[in-house]
């Protein structure tokens, strides 16, 4: 029988449901898709812990709090967010630029590792435009490390693509994103020194030369093959 006061009760229950799916965020951290010592010993696992937990949680809090719940822009991925900086109200466009590019840049960033063991090769249509275009694994390599040791500061080495398939190495600075020039990003190299300082101090050529040995290249070889599709 349901009496006035469970009545209340489911009412209130309803209410609190309510609030909460209001309140669910926007934007969310997503997973590792591996354990925080998978990388061990090239990326120690205290690293991967604070750039996961701590960095990469900033950055959707803080990119939460911009949008402040905006039902139209909140319906955005934050690669569309991204992509249309220029059309955002002005008061927030700073704020999605640094916070949503650190979202979408480590998100990014973490599928493009794996542990060592299946680090693969560049493999079909990724491996020939590799070849035809940059001169194959060895040149890309080479091309992203000049990329990333000449990033002044906080920034990103990245490979990128566009629709056509045509490769490019390029580096931003900050947490800017290639896919604010309308280019989708394959693979990026996070420079900034919270990504090494911990296991490598200064010494940002080793961090760079560590990296290259947990690339996941089967990620970034379908990558390519679906942008391009
Ligand atoms: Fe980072």
């Amino acid at each position: 029988m349901i009496t006035r006061r469970s009545l209340l009760e489911m009412t209130a229950l309803g209410a609190a449901a309510a609030m909460a799916a209001a309140a669910e965020p926007a934007y969310t951290l997503p997973k590792l898709p591996y354990a925080y010592d998978a990388l061990e010993p090239y990326i120690d696992a205290q690293t991967m812990q604070i750039h996961h937990d701590k960095h990469h949680q900033a950055y959707v809090d803080n990119l939460n709090k911009a949008i402040g719940g905006d039902p139209t822009l909140a319906k955005l991925s934050v690669e569309e967010l991204l992509q249309r900086l220029d059309s955002l109200p002005a008061a927030i466009r700073t704020q999605v630029k640094n916070q949503g590019g650190g979202h979408a840049n480590h998100s990014l960033f973490w599928q493009t590792l794996t542990p060592a063991s299946k680090s693969g090769k560049p493999e079909g249509r990724f491996a020939e435009a590799l070849a035809r275009t940059l001169g194959g694994q060895e040149k890309l390599e080479e091309a992203v490390r000049t990329a990333a040791l000449g990033v002044f500061g906080s920034g990103w080495a990245w490979l990128t693509t566009d629709r056509s398939g045509k490769l490019a190495v390029e580096a931003t600075a900050n947490q800017d994103t290639p896919l604010s020039a309308g280019r989708q990003p394959l693979l990026g190299i996070d420079v900034w020194e919270h990504a090494y300082y911990l296991k490598y101090q200064n010494r940002r050529p080793e961090y760079v030369a560590a990296l290259y040995h947990v690339i996941n290249w089967d990620f970034v070889s379908e990558r390519f093959a679906k942008l391009t599709a």
